[in-house]
């Protein structure tokens, strides 16, 4: 098994993870090393990208490549990132193989003594191919916000309205929005893989979640078929800049949004994609940012 690792520096870091995501679905393990972010792949001789092909995409963010055997146990290594997380003391995110909350010992990282188990809501996230443990500050970011509005809406938890997800993922966000209350809710992805978590996340956590396979960059978000039950729907956005500049450049068809948690974003393109919502007329009501990534909720004036 070979470690394929790239170096590039924290500026280009969200392209770059945008790109290696293309070129392997599977999975890129990230760790901040100070002055450089380093993207690593995991996989045999001839299954990993070739040096070309990624030169290709991100040559000019390219500080350095490093390329090392490791023992082969890929399958265990990988489960290492993928570690749960308590979102606001209210939402437990975790993969199949770790204890519910109730269950992990108390003084574990993820855990917070003063926290009753049985009002902690449990998020089961396989994410396997698609991008969305969780753990991912962008994750993080809205699922804290989505959290947060959960617990200001005057709307009784079973009927907060309709969601839509635009790249959903392995689904997390989805299913936290229809654990919370909202619903329906509804996921699109441009990748197939991605759209099959997002419906078995969403059978797994047993709740109701539908998705379909739809290309922002392309359709632009006026081109998706509306979710559209007379209500205006909350947006969730965790995509990356030019995406998320995409959609607001198109607008929405049915009825607009009254909200839209929007992340995927570094903390100095905050302002430009809040600029970019509030022509929708969508403005900014808060800002988060954790590490180098920001989020953001946008509210209708
Ligand atoms: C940063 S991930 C977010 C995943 C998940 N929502 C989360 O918060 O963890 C961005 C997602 O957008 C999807 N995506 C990227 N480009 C897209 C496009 N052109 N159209 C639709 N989805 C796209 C990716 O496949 C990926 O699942």
């Amino acid at each position: 098994m070979i470690r394929l690792a790239f170096r590039v520096r924290p500026a280009d870091a969200e392209t770059v993870l945008a790109e290696l995501t293309e070129l392997a679905p599977t999975g890129v393990e990230e760790r901040d090393l100070g002055e450089t972010i380093e993207y690593a792949v995991y996989g045999a001789e001839g299954e990993l990208p070739s040096l070309p092909a990624v030169r290709a995409l991100i040559g000019d963010a390219l500080v350095d490549v490093v390329s090392e055997e490791v023992a082969d146990d890929w399958a265990d290594r990988w489960r290492q990132f993928h570690e749960p997380i308590l979102i606001k003391d209210r939402l437990y995110v975790r993969p199949p193989w770790c204890p519910p909350y109730a269950e992990t010992p108390a003084g574990d990282i993820a855990t917070n003594d003063d926290v009753v188990a049985s009002d902690v809501l449990e998020l089961v996230v396989d994410p396997g191919q698609a991008f969305g443990t969780g753990a991912h500050a962008t994750t993080r970011l809205c699922l804290e916000l989505l959290v947060e509005l959960a617990d200001e809406a005057e709307a009784p938890a079973d009927s907060r309205g309709p969601v839509l997800d635009l790249g959903s993922g392995s689904g997390v966000l989805a299913v936290a929005a229809a654990q919370l209350g909202w619903g329906p809710v509804h996921g699109v992805d441009h990748e197939e893989a991605s759209v099959a978590a997002t419906i078995e996340n969403a059978r797994v956590n047993g709740v109701a979640v539908t998705a379909d396979r739809f290309d922002l960059l392309r359709q632009g978000a006026s081109g998706m078929g509306a979710l559209d039950d007379g209500r205006p729907p909350l947006v969730l956005a965790n995509l990356l800049r030019p995406l998320l500049l995409r959609v607001a450049a198109d607008g929405f068809t049915g009825t607009p949004p009254h909200a839209l948690i929007g992340s995927g974003l570094l903390v100095h393109e905050l302002d430009g994609v809040a600029a970019a919502f509030a022509r929708l007329g969508l403005v900014e009501a808060d800002r988060r940012t954790l590490g180098d990534w920001g989020g953001l909720l946008l509210r209708r004036a």
